[in-house]
């Protein structure tokens, strides 16, 4: 047997469904039942039928499907697959900006943890953060932890009053706008197609900025033979398959989250015989607190 068939025999007899991120590697999106950016998948996490939850992502993807399915089985292919950003933002940052302004909402991106979602009141992903922050009456906008995004969702809504925190996704952090541009001088028509975790100067040279799936519906749309994809690499895997006629180049210094690639075809096999790994949350006031932010945000988008 194939590992692809026994991850399909063990689907059916642990009643399981696999959810993937965009990142993970190419052999397990094509096994996963649902692809998706981070808005996507958590909504999808909220109206399947199966009774377990297989999590190809980073744990703050397994943590929100956790709170929003407390009686559902969340089961993590690799405990250590853990996003850098999503610890990025101390307590005081939201309790001195809280005391400063009395309209404050503290806007969370869903890259967080369950404990920095308790302390906010609404959060986002880079699919909706725009529009949820737009329509918040609130004047005063926390935005954490993403610095990058942050300053994207200003932009987009100038009307509104920021406080930024300096948290960052190392990976779009890391990505050198001279390799895009060296690029764009080598592929003149190609559309530049970024995501909103890079930095402004990396910004500045998009076509098009938005969420993974954004990207992916730019692309598929496009009249377009030729892009250059500022994200991580995994990405290609579902461009290549939406666009079979295109081409598409990255950075030179390829864009990899190795906390995404730790999942692999053997790690899912393991979980899904022995069932370790489970996603376990207090259901506290703490993650209860957190599961609001996430409902809101459902809620909202
Ligand atoms: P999206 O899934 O919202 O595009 O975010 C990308 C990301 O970095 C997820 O960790
Ligand atoms: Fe976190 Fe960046 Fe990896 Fe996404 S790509 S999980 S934001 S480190």
């Amino acid at each position: 047997m194939t590992r692809q068939e026994e991850i399909q025999k063990l689907k059916e007899e642990k009643d399981a469904v696999i959810l993937a991120h965009y990142y993970v590697r190419p052999e397990v999106q094509e096994i996963a039942d649902y692809i998706g950016d981070s808005y996507f998948l958590s909504k999808k996490a909220v109206d399947l039928p199966q009774r377990t939850i297989v999590f190809c992502g980073v744990s703050f993807m397994g943590e929100s499907a956790k709170l929003l399915n407390p009686s559902k089985t969340v089961l993590m292919p690799d405990a250590e697959a853990d996003c850098p950003m999503a610890h990025m933002v101390v307590r005081e940052t939201i309790e001195k900006a809280r005391a400063q302004y009395e309209d404050l909402a503290v806007v969370c991106y869903i890259n967080s943890t369950a404990k920095i979602k308790s302390w906010s009141d609404v959060s986002v992903t880079s699919a909706n953060a725009v529009q949820i922050v737009r329509n918040l009456p609130n004047q005063h906008i926390l935005f954490i932890p993403d610095r990058n995004l942050a300053h994207f969702v200003a932009e987009q809504v100038p009307e509104k009053q920021f406080v930024f925190n300096e948290g960052y996704c190392p990976i779009h952090e890391n990505m050198r706008a001279a390799e895009l541009e060296e690029l764009k001088i080598q592929h003149p028509s190609a559309r530049v197609l970024v995501h909103p975790e890079c930095s402004k100067e990396v910004l500045s040279l998009a076509d098009y900025i938005g969420s993974t799936s954004g990207i992916i519906q730019f692309a598929k749309e496009s009249a377009a033979k030729e892009f250059i994809i500022g994200t991580e690499s995994g990405v290609q895997y579902a461009l290549q398959q939406a666009r079979r006629d295109a081409v598409f180049y990255f950075p030179k210094t390829e864009p990899v989250c190795t906390d995404m690639k730790r999942i692999t075809l053997e790690k899912i096999i393991n979980v899904l015989k022995y069932g370790t790994n489970e996603v376990h949350m207090e259901n506290g006031q703490a993650d209860e607190a957190a599961k609001q932010t996430l409902t809101r945000m459902l809620a909202l988008a």
